[in-house]
């Protein structure tokens, strides 16, 4: 079962980033292509009967896997990026992290007005980095199709952060 596979291919590093963190490191995956694949088809599976435009995924570990299921989709791959990294002119979306703040941004031009867009990360802790996401595909007129995520942390309760723009989340290993 993939979610079995997930959890016993994935490395938890203890305090990192910081003290009482446990990281959930997904580079083990990275050097087992057949589980990649694998990981790749079931993304793919849990969209049936989903209407998907385009898939965004976020920088940097939603550049892992979105890529290879927006090819499976047969459909394009935007990228979503940290400020300050596209080149062309974007629209931005800032969000809260424990402290601080991070901003976001896709290209003006990613999306097409009423297009329905899957954001891709790897992992769902919070959902504050998703709902910046779903505001951004907002803020040039697209709509959200849902969410796939590798790894959902559930008692963040990030799912509930979601909901109001769509109730498509899936993913494949939750703890
Ligand atoms: C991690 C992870 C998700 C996000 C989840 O990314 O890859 O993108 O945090 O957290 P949230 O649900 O609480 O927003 P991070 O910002 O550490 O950067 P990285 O992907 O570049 O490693
Ligand atoms: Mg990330």
């Amino acid at each position: 079962m993939i979610e079995s596979k997930i959890k016993s291919t994935v490395r938890d590093v203890p305090d990192f980033p910081k003290q009482g963190i446990t990281f959930k490191d997904i580079t083990p995956i990275l050097k087992d292509p057949a589980l990649c694949q694998e990981i790749t088809a079931a993304l793919a599976g849990r969209l049936k009967g989903l209407d998907i435009d385009v898939v965004a995924g976020i920088e940097s570990r939603g550049f892992l896997f979105g890529p290879a299921l927006a090819q499976l989709l047969n459909v394009p791959f935007v990228p979503i990026r940290k400020a300050g990294k596209l080149p062309y002119k974007t629209v931005q979306q800032s969000y809260d992290l424990e402290y601080g703040t991070a901003t976001i941004e896709v290209h003006e031009d990613a999306l097409l007005k009423g297009q329905h867009v899957l954001i891709h990360d790897d992992l769902l802790a919070t959902g504050g980095t998703v709902v910046a996401a779903s505001e951004l595909v907002k803020q040039l007129g697209a709509e959200v199709a849902g969410y796939s995520f590798i790894i959902a942390l559930e008692f963040l309760n990030g799912k509930a952060r979601l909901t109001p723009y769509s109730d498509n989340i899936f993913s494949l290993a939750a703890y």
